[in-house]
């Protein structure tokens, strides 16, 4: 008998909370376990063994609270661990649980965005160094032209609560700058990195309104929704009380206090060690 339990959603600490948001919007039914790996943040400028290694252990951690799907809402963790996960890991953890990630469900749609073809992606260095949204967008839209941008001040400006100050807006400018310097043909900046979206309000008032600025939680939540509908079976095992719980490897309160920020709602989370 398939056992039952909520959605597992990880991210390396604060970025995820954009994406269970608008997943919980969308799928206000289901139970949810987030998981942010606060004590070990950020992942965006770690090794692909270190990030392989993190992410595997959120995972298992997951999987040993009851989840029987886990969503892994970090670009660097989706571009440098969900594969290996997904081919070597799961065989032998079980068969039938899944782990998802953002990268492919974003590469599908962000063709269809673009009237220009020219498309820039702003995400951790991590992610850019891996290529993941070049091999990906190159399957699902081979002809659109992708410029991609690290910033890897942006995570640390906004886990220490200074993206807003005079400084932190330089920053988020300059590196701005230097992605439309690579391209200016381009119409659509995706925010590639699952923090971003809190910077998406400034980032509009920098660029020409030509420009869309795409955020990745609606994608995501949209495209899970659909992958529920067509997985009969693990949707089955999928919990559904409404309920929402919080994991976090960091200090609680910390965590509880700039969490709101990211979920749009008051947090109340748990330690854990693993
Ligand atoms: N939120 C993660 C992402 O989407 C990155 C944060 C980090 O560097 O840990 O890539």
């Amino acid at each position: 008998m398939s056992k039952i339990g909520p959605i597992g959603v990880f991210d390396s600490g604060y970025g995820g909370l954009t994406v269970l948001s608008e997943i919980v919007k969308q799928l206000p039914e289901y139970d949810y376990l987030y998981l942010g790996d606060n004590a070990r943040a950020p992942y965006g400028t770690r090794s692909f063994e270190v990030v392989y290694e993190y992410t595997l252990e959120a995972v298992k951690e997951l999987f040993s609270r009851g989840c029987e799907l886990v969503v892994i809402a970090c670009n660097t963790s989706s571009a440098k661990a969900l594969r290996t996960i997904q081919q070597n890991d799961l065989p032998q953890i079980d068969s039938h649980k899944r782990v998802l990630g953002v990268i492919r469900p974003s590469a599908e749609v962000i063709g269809d965005l673009t009237k220009t073809g020219h498309v820039g992606i702003l995400a951790t260095e991590g992610t850019v160094k891996s290529q993941s949204y070049l091999i990906e967008l190159q399957k699902f839209s081979p002809s659109t032209k992708v410029v991609q941008h690290a910033c890897p001040m942006w995570v640390p400006l906004i886990e220490n609560n200074r993206h807003e100050s005079e400084a932190g807006k330089l920053f988020i400018q300059e590196d701005i700058q230097q992605l439309l310097d690579k391209d200016p043909k381009i119409d659509v900046i995706v925010l590639a990195c699952t923090h971003y979206p809190i910077l998406k309000q400034y980032i509009e008032t920098i660029i020409p309104s030509s420009i869309q600025v795409l955020s990745q939680g609606k994608i995501v939540a949209e495209k899970l929704s659909d992958y529920l509908k067509r997985h009969h079976e693990l949707e089955k095992t999928c919990s559904k009380n409404g309920e929402i719980h919080f994991l976090t490897t960091e200090n609680s309160l910390d965590f509880d206090r700039k969490a709101s920020m990211f979920f749009g709602k008051t947090v109340v989370s748990e330690h854990i060690k693993f």
